[in-house]
Protein backbone atom coordinates (compact mmCIF):
# COMPACT_ATOMS: atom_id res chain seq x y z
CA UNK A 1 0.00 0.00 0.00
CA UNK A 2 0.91 3.27 -1.14
CA UNK A 3 1.49 6.12 2.11
CA UNK A 4 -1.78 7.84 0.54
CA UNK A 5 -3.72 5.15 -0.45
CA UNK A 6 -4.21 1.46 -2.52
CA UNK A 7 -3.48 1.07 -6.40
CA UNK A 8 -7.15 0.06 -7.88
CA UNK A 9 -8.29 -2.53 -10.17
CA UNK A 10 -7.88 0.00 -13.03
CA UNK A 11 -4.53 1.32 -11.96
CA UNK A 12 -6.04 4.54 -10.19
CA UNK A 13 -4.98 5.55 -6.53
CA UNK A 14 -8.14 4.58 -4.18
CA UNK A 15 -7.79 5.62 -0.76
CA UNK A 16 -7.85 3.10 2.03
CA UNK A 17 -11.02 3.28 4.54
CA UNK A 18 -8.73 3.36 7.43
CA UNK A 19 -5.57 5.57 6.20
CA UNK A 20 -7.12 9.35 5.41
CA UNK A 21 -4.77 11.69 3.07
CA UNK A 22 -2.43 13.73 4.23
CA UNK A 23 -4.87 16.92 4.04
CA UNK A 24 -7.39 14.89 6.18
CA UNK A 25 -4.48 14.02 8.56
CA UNK A 26 -3.27 17.32 8.65
CA UNK A 27 -7.11 19.02 8.87
CA UNK A 28 -8.04 16.56 11.98
CA UNK A 29 -5.27 17.41 13.55
CA UNK A 30 -6.04 21.41 12.84
CA UNK A 31 -9.39 20.44 14.27
CA UNK A 32 -8.09 18.87 16.96
CA UNK A 33 -6.34 22.00 18.46
CA UNK A 34 -9.24 24.06 17.51
CA UNK A 35 -11.69 21.98 20.06
CA UNK A 36 -8.97 21.69 22.34
CA UNK A 37 -8.62 25.19 22.46
CA UNK A 38 -10.29 25.75 25.58
CA UNK A 39 -6.97 23.98 27.69
CA UNK A 40 -4.67 26.60 26.83
CA UNK A 41 -7.26 29.22 27.65
CA UNK A 42 -7.25 26.95 30.97
CA UNK A 43 -3.67 27.08 31.26
CA UNK A 44 -3.07 30.32 31.23
CA UNK A 45 -6.08 31.39 33.46
CA UNK A 46 -4.42 29.08 36.18
CA UNK A 47 -0.82 30.50 35.76
CA UNK A 48 -2.47 34.16 36.80
CA UNK A 49 -4.97 33.03 39.44
CA UNK A 50 -2.11 31.91 40.83
CA UNK A 51 0.28 34.40 40.32
CA UNK A 52 3.00 32.79 38.61
CA UNK A 53 4.21 35.81 36.23
CA UNK A 54 4.27 37.95 39.18
CA UNK A 55 5.90 35.17 41.12
CA UNK A 56 8.71 34.59 38.14
CA UNK A 57 9.07 38.71 37.54
CA UNK A 58 11.95 38.57 39.83
CA UNK A 59 14.10 36.08 37.91
CA UNK A 60 13.29 32.45 37.50
CA UNK A 61 12.40 29.76 40.69
CA UNK A 62 12.88 26.26 41.06
CA UNK A 63 9.16 24.67 40.28
CA UNK A 64 9.16 23.42 44.41
CA UNK A 65 9.89 26.83 45.34
CA UNK A 66 7.23 28.52 43.16
CA UNK A 67 4.45 25.74 44.20
CA UNK A 68 5.13 27.11 47.81
CA UNK A 69 4.71 30.61 47.39
CA UNK A 70 2.13 29.86 44.69
CA UNK A 71 0.24 27.30 47.49
CA UNK A 72 0.20 24.92 44.33
CA UNK A 73 0.52 21.44 44.45
CA UNK A 74 4.14 20.69 43.24
CA UNK A 75 3.29 17.49 40.93
CA UNK A 76 0.42 19.41 39.85
CA UNK A 77 2.79 22.62 39.29
CA UNK A 78 5.27 21.03 37.20
CA UNK A 79 2.43 19.70 34.93
CA UNK A 80 1.20 23.20 34.72
CA UNK A 81 4.58 25.00 33.91
CA UNK A 82 5.04 21.91 31.07
CA UNK A 83 1.89 23.38 29.57
CA UNK A 84 3.04 27.24 30.23
CA UNK A 85 6.48 25.83 28.73
CA UNK A 86 4.99 24.66 25.27
CA UNK A 87 3.44 27.58 24.80
CA UNK A 88 6.21 29.75 24.74
CA UNK A 89 5.20 31.40 28.00
CA UNK A 90 7.80 30.22 30.55
CA UNK A 91 10.71 28.51 29.70
CA UNK A 92 13.01 25.65 31.44
CA UNK A 93 16.42 26.69 32.48
CA UNK A 94 19.36 24.31 31.65
CA UNK A 95 19.56 24.55 35.88
CA UNK A 96 15.90 23.16 36.08
CA UNK A 97 14.44 26.59 37.37
CA UNK A 98 11.41 28.07 35.62
CA UNK A 99 11.74 31.55 33.97
CA UNK A 100 9.24 33.57 32.49
CA UNK A 101 9.70 34.39 28.56
CA UNK A 102 9.39 37.79 27.12
CA UNK A 103 6.20 36.68 25.96
CA UNK A 104 5.24 35.43 28.91
CA UNK A 105 5.30 38.66 30.31
CA UNK A 106 2.29 40.30 28.72
CA UNK A 107 0.67 38.50 31.61
CA UNK A 108 2.36 40.51 33.69
CA UNK A 109 -0.51 43.40 35.94
CA UNK A 110 2.20 46.15 34.56
CA UNK A 111 3.16 44.94 31.45
CA UNK A 112 2.29 47.56 28.60
CA UNK A 113 -0.75 46.02 26.99
CA UNK A 114 -0.98 43.68 29.81
CA UNK A 115 -3.40 40.39 29.31
CA UNK A 116 -2.95 39.69 32.62
CA UNK A 117 -7.03 40.88 33.57
CA UNK A 118 -8.15 39.34 30.26
CA UNK A 119 -6.34 35.94 31.23
CA UNK A 120 -7.81 36.32 34.68
CA UNK A 121 -12.08 36.95 32.81
CA UNK A 122 -11.72 34.88 30.19
CA UNK A 123 -10.79 31.41 32.23
CA UNK A 124 -13.61 32.03 34.65
CA UNK A 125 -16.52 34.50 34.15
CA UNK A 126 -16.16 33.78 30.51
CA UNK A 127 -15.79 30.69 30.38
CA UNK A 128 -18.99 29.86 31.88
CA UNK A 129 -20.77 32.41 29.79
CA UNK A 130 -19.25 30.75 26.48
CA UNK A 131 -20.32 27.52 28.02
CA UNK A 132 -23.86 28.39 27.57
CA UNK A 133 -23.61 28.91 23.92
CA UNK A 134 -25.64 26.29 22.89
CA UNK A 135 -28.29 27.47 24.86
CA UNK A 136 -28.08 31.11 23.42
CA UNK A 137 -27.95 29.72 19.89
CA UNK A 138 -31.12 28.49 20.57
CA UNK A 139 -33.12 31.01 22.66
CA UNK A 140 -31.56 34.05 21.62
CA UNK A 141 -30.02 35.27 24.73
CA UNK A 142 -26.64 36.07 25.67
CA UNK A 143 -24.72 33.23 27.11
CA UNK A 144 -23.42 35.35 29.72
CA UNK A 145 -26.68 36.38 31.21
CA UNK A 146 -27.79 32.73 30.68
CA UNK A 147 -24.80 31.52 33.08
CA UNK A 148 -25.41 34.79 35.66
CA UNK A 149 -28.66 35.23 35.28
CA UNK A 150 -28.07 38.84 34.54
CA UNK A 151 -26.78 40.80 31.46
CA UNK A 152 -22.23 41.65 31.99
CA UNK A 153 -22.39 44.79 33.94
CA UNK A 154 -24.86 43.73 36.04
CA UNK A 155 -22.55 41.14 37.25
CA UNK A 156 -19.94 43.23 37.68
CA UNK A 157 -21.61 45.77 39.32
CA UNK A 158 -22.40 43.21 41.84
CA UNK A 159 -18.31 42.14 42.06
CA UNK A 160 -16.42 45.18 42.61
CA UNK A 161 -13.33 42.79 41.96
CA UNK A 162 -14.51 41.58 38.85
CA UNK A 163 -14.99 44.83 37.67
CA UNK A 164 -11.57 46.03 38.45
CA UNK A 165 -10.18 43.22 36.28
CA UNK A 166 -12.42 44.11 33.31
CA UNK A 167 -11.55 47.23 33.33
CA UNK A 168 -8.03 47.38 33.76
CA UNK A 169 -8.21 44.81 30.68
CA UNK A 170 -10.35 47.39 28.88
CA UNK A 171 -7.70 50.15 29.73
CA UNK A 172 -4.99 47.84 28.41
CA UNK A 173 -6.30 47.65 25.71
CA UNK A 174 -7.27 50.96 24.65
CA UNK A 175 -3.62 52.15 25.32
CA UNK A 176 -2.36 49.82 22.86
CA UNK A 177 -4.70 51.83 19.97
CA UNK A 178 -4.97 54.91 21.72
CA UNK A 179 -1.97 56.56 20.55
CA UNK A 180 -3.44 55.48 16.91
CA UNK A 181 -6.47 57.33 17.78
CA UNK A 182 -4.90 60.45 18.51
CA UNK A 183 -2.38 60.36 15.94
CA UNK A 184 -4.89 60.24 13.10
CA UNK A 185 -7.95 62.73 14.97
CA UNK A 186 -7.18 66.22 15.69
CA UNK A 187 -9.06 66.86 19.23
CA UNK A 188 -7.38 70.56 19.15
CA UNK A 189 -10.75 72.66 17.77
CA UNK A 190 -12.69 70.64 21.13
CA UNK A 191 -13.22 72.77 24.44
CA UNK A 192 -14.96 69.73 26.39
CA UNK A 193 -14.58 66.26 25.04
CA UNK A 194 -17.00 63.23 27.13
CA UNK A 195 -15.74 59.87 26.97
CA UNK A 196 -19.24 57.67 27.31
CA UNK A 197 -18.66 54.80 28.73
CA UNK A 198 -15.19 55.67 29.43
CA UNK A 199 -14.01 53.10 32.09
CA UNK A 200 -10.87 54.27 33.86
CA UNK A 201 -10.27 56.59 31.18
CA UNK A 202 -7.70 55.17 28.95
CA UNK A 203 -8.46 56.25 25.71
CA UNK A 204 -9.60 60.14 27.15
CA UNK A 205 -6.10 60.43 28.89
CA UNK A 206 -4.39 60.22 25.30
CA UNK A 207 -6.75 62.30 23.88
CA UNK A 208 -6.15 64.88 26.73
CA UNK A 209 -2.62 64.30 27.13
CA UNK A 210 -2.09 65.02 23.43
CA UNK A 211 -4.06 67.93 23.11
CA UNK A 212 -3.62 70.81 25.65
CA UNK A 213 -6.62 72.50 24.84
CA UNK A 214 -9.75 70.39 25.71
CA UNK A 215 -11.45 69.51 29.11
CA UNK A 216 -12.47 66.03 29.85
CA UNK A 217 -15.53 64.62 31.10
CA UNK A 218 -15.22 60.73 31.74
CA UNK A 219 -18.74 59.34 32.06
CA UNK A 220 -19.31 55.65 33.58
CA UNK A 221 -21.49 53.66 35.78
CA UNK A 222 -21.18 55.13 38.99
CA UNK A 223 -19.33 52.16 40.36
CA UNK A 224 -16.78 52.41 37.76
CA UNK A 225 -16.00 56.20 37.66
CA UNK A 226 -15.69 56.09 41.93
CA UNK A 227 -12.62 53.45 41.19
CA UNK A 228 -11.49 55.55 38.51
CA UNK A 229 -9.57 58.69 40.55
CA UNK A 230 -5.99 56.62 40.50
CA UNK A 231 -6.11 55.91 37.08
CA UNK A 232 -5.91 59.56 35.52
CA UNK A 233 -4.14 60.99 39.21
CA UNK A 234 -1.78 58.68 37.33
CA UNK A 235 -2.07 59.78 33.84
CA UNK A 236 -1.51 63.53 35.27
CA UNK A 237 -4.99 64.85 33.50
CA UNK A 238 -6.98 64.31 36.18
CA UNK A 239 -7.17 68.22 36.89
CA UNK A 240 -8.48 68.71 33.42
CA UNK A 241 -10.96 66.04 34.21
CA UNK A 242 -14.67 66.03 35.19
CA UNK A 243 -15.99 62.39 37.10
CA UNK A 244 -19.59 61.67 36.04
CA UNK A 245 -21.39 58.32 37.31
CA UNK A 246 -24.62 57.68 35.07
CA UNK A 247 -26.71 55.46 32.96
CA UNK A 248 -26.01 55.97 29.51
CA UNK A 249 -29.19 54.67 27.75
CA UNK A 250 -31.08 57.14 29.86
CA UNK A 251 -28.63 60.23 29.32
CA UNK A 252 -25.45 61.16 28.77
CA UNK A 253 -23.52 64.31 30.45
CA UNK A 254 -24.78 67.45 27.82
CA UNK A 255 -22.31 70.35 26.81
CA UNK A 256 -19.88 68.22 25.23
CA UNK A 257 -18.41 69.09 21.71
CA UNK A 258 -16.79 65.69 20.90
CA UNK A 259 -18.29 62.48 22.31
CA UNK A 260 -15.71 59.62 22.31
CA UNK A 261 -17.54 55.74 22.30
CA UNK A 262 -14.85 52.60 22.37
C1 LIG B 1 -16.18 47.95 26.27
S1 LIG B 1 -16.04 48.80 27.80
C2 LIG B 1 -15.16 50.23 27.21
C3 LIG B 1 -14.22 50.80 28.22
C4 LIG B 1 -13.52 52.09 27.84
N1 LIG B 1 -14.13 52.82 26.75
C5 LIG B 1 -12.05 51.85 27.55
O1 LIG B 1 -11.64 52.05 26.42
O2 LIG B 1 -11.32 51.45 28.45
C6 LIG B 1 -17.70 49.41 28.01
C7 LIG B 1 -17.84 50.41 29.14
O3 LIG B 1 -19.21 50.81 29.16
C8 LIG B 1 -19.60 50.93 30.52
N2 LIG B 1 -21.06 50.79 30.61
C9 LIG B 1 -21.79 49.67 30.43
N3 LIG B 1 -23.11 49.94 30.58
C10 LIG B 1 -23.21 51.26 30.84
C11 LIG B 1 -24.31 52.15 31.08
N4 LIG B 1 -25.55 51.69 31.05
N5 LIG B 1 -24.05 53.45 31.31
C12 LIG B 1 -22.77 53.92 31.33
N6 LIG B 1 -21.68 53.12 31.10
C13 LIG B 1 -21.90 51.81 30.86
C14 LIG B 1 -18.84 49.85 31.22
O4 LIG B 1 -18.71 50.08 32.61
C15 LIG B 1 -17.50 49.87 30.49
O5 LIG B 1 -16.60 50.73 31.14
Amino acid sequence: MSPRGNRGTDGRDTMAADTPALDTRSDRVRLRDLLYGFTRTQTLHTAVRLGLPDLLAGGPLPAADLAARAGADPDALVRLLRGLAAMGVVAEEDDGRHALTPFGEGLLPTAEGSLHGLASLVGAEYHAAWGRLPDAARDGRPGFDLAFERPLFDYLGAHPEAYDRFNRWMAAATRTTAAAVVEAYDFSPFARVVDVGGGYGALLTAVLRAFPGPAGVLFDLAAVVAAAGPHLEASGVAGRCEVVGGDFFAAVPEGGNAYLLS
